[in-house]
């Protein structure tokens, strides 16, 4: 199969603005961190209504800071959920504390809040909640939780760039959330994060902290403003966006809305053509704009006599890329060493692990491409029907 033929799992949307965007970069002198650097943050912040907003080099980068910004280490329970990327556990042991899963609603397969609520010990040291697929948590009853045990949210807001949540903007609900521009994300930058926080206090930390601990704009060191000597109050990361990848970030970001609204058009189609299939597709909960990062299925295993990773090679034969969101957690050898009774009390997270496929979802899937994607997944489920 030509790769002109292969329907590819995502595909990032750039047009002549973006090229042009890099190219002025490049010849403006200055490459890394600088002016476009911090009109993208400003954009993120005016986006998402966040009186702070700092650019990163990724999402893992920006989850890393969030935590030693709030001092979590060794000793500390942070809860999350087990139906993410490998990221947002690692980071977790990255700062040496111990990540405590929670499962996930049925409906929906984001965390549930009741079992947020359970695991709350003394230890609990953040909540990690991650936005799956671009779908908002429920964050008013996460943030009750948080409020009466004084724990901060750290919002894994990698698939939820443009989301909204009761009328307000993903990034400007809770103490912190932290986006992903990673290549198959709704708005890329190549690889890229932010973090957005209403707190003052805590941006001053995350910013040093982001460049090798170094005073506030030291990074204009180079430039024309002049010489200034900067100090180090504390070792930091070198976790900072480049000018290039921002000067793609600022383009993107204007198309964001106009992204979300061509994904939304091309899930309808899906969730219409696939209904009388034995698959399940994901719930909504009300007055929420949905990213529609990703377009994840649940296959009915029971009405099929193959498995899920037997119909993946199937689809990948016909030419069809996809994926699976996610491998959960407590299913990777590490994380069964570390947590090996976490499976017990994730029934749901753990079947979710066996039965998901992410469909190709981007604004540029074409009708036919769609088409073709509906036609095979239909050939195959009813050629596989027990
Ligand atoms: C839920 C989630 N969290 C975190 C990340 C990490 O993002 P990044 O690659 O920008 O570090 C990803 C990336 O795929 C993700 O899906």
């Amino acid at each position: 199969m030509s790769d002109h033929d292969y329907i590819h799992f995502h595909r990032y949307s750039f047009g002549p603005e973006e090229r042009e965007a890099v190219l002025a970069a490049l010849d403006s002198g200055w490459i890394t961190k600088g002016p476009r650097v911090a009109e993208f943050e400003q954009q993120i912040a005016d986006y998402t209504g966040a009186k702070h907003a700092l650019a990163l080099n990724s999402c893992t980068a920006g989850l890393h800071l969030a935590l030693r910004a709030y001092d979590i280490g060794p000793g500390d329970e942070v809860i999350t959920t087990p139906l993410t990327f490998v990221a947002t556990a690692n980071v977790i042991v990255h700062v040496g504390a111990q990540p405590v899963l929670v499962d996930v609603d049925p409906d929906t397969l984001n965390i549930d809040p009741e079992a947020i609520a359970r695991a709350i010990t003394p230890r609990t040291k953040a909540i990690i909640p991650v936005h799956y697929a671009g779908q908002p948590c429920d964050m008013a009853r996460i943030a009750e939780i948080a409020k009466a045990h004084r724990i901060p949210i750290i919002e894994d807001a990698a698939h939820a760039i443009g989301s909204h949540y009761h009328g307000q903007a993903v990034g400007s609900l809770t103490d912190v959330t932290v986006f992903s521009f990673y290549a198959t994300k709704n708005i890329t930058t190549g690889e890229g994060g932010m973090i957005t926080t209403h707190n003052d206090e805590l941006m001053a930390r995350l910013r040093p902290l982001s460049l090798h601990g170094l005073s506030q704009d030291a990074w204009k060191r180079y430039s024309a403003q002049g010489f200034r000597h900067y100090t180090v109050e504390e070792p930091g990361y070198k976790y900072n966006m480049t000018d290039i990848a921002a000067a793609l970030g600022v383009i993107q970001m204007k198309k964001c809305d106009t992204f979300t609204a061509r994904r939304q058009e091309r899930v309808q189609i899906y969730q219409q053509a696939l209904s009388h299939l034995p698959i399940s597709c994901l719930g909504s909960i009300p007055d929420i704009v949905h990213s529609h990062h990703l377009f994840p299925i649940r296959l009915q295993l029971e009405a099929l006599s193959i498995g899920r990773d037997e119909l993946l090679s199937n689809l990948q034969a016909e030419g069809i890329g996809t994926a699976v969101h996610f491998i959960p957690i407590h299913r990777h050898p590490f994380y069964q060493r570390l947590l090996p009774e976490a499976e017990k009390s994730l029934p749901i997270a753990t079947r979710a692990g066996e039965d998901l496929i992410s469909l190709p979802l981007y604004p540029d899937l074409t009708p036919t491409q769609q088409e073709r994607i509906i036609g095979v997944l239909e050939a195959q489920l009813k050629k596989s029907l027990r």
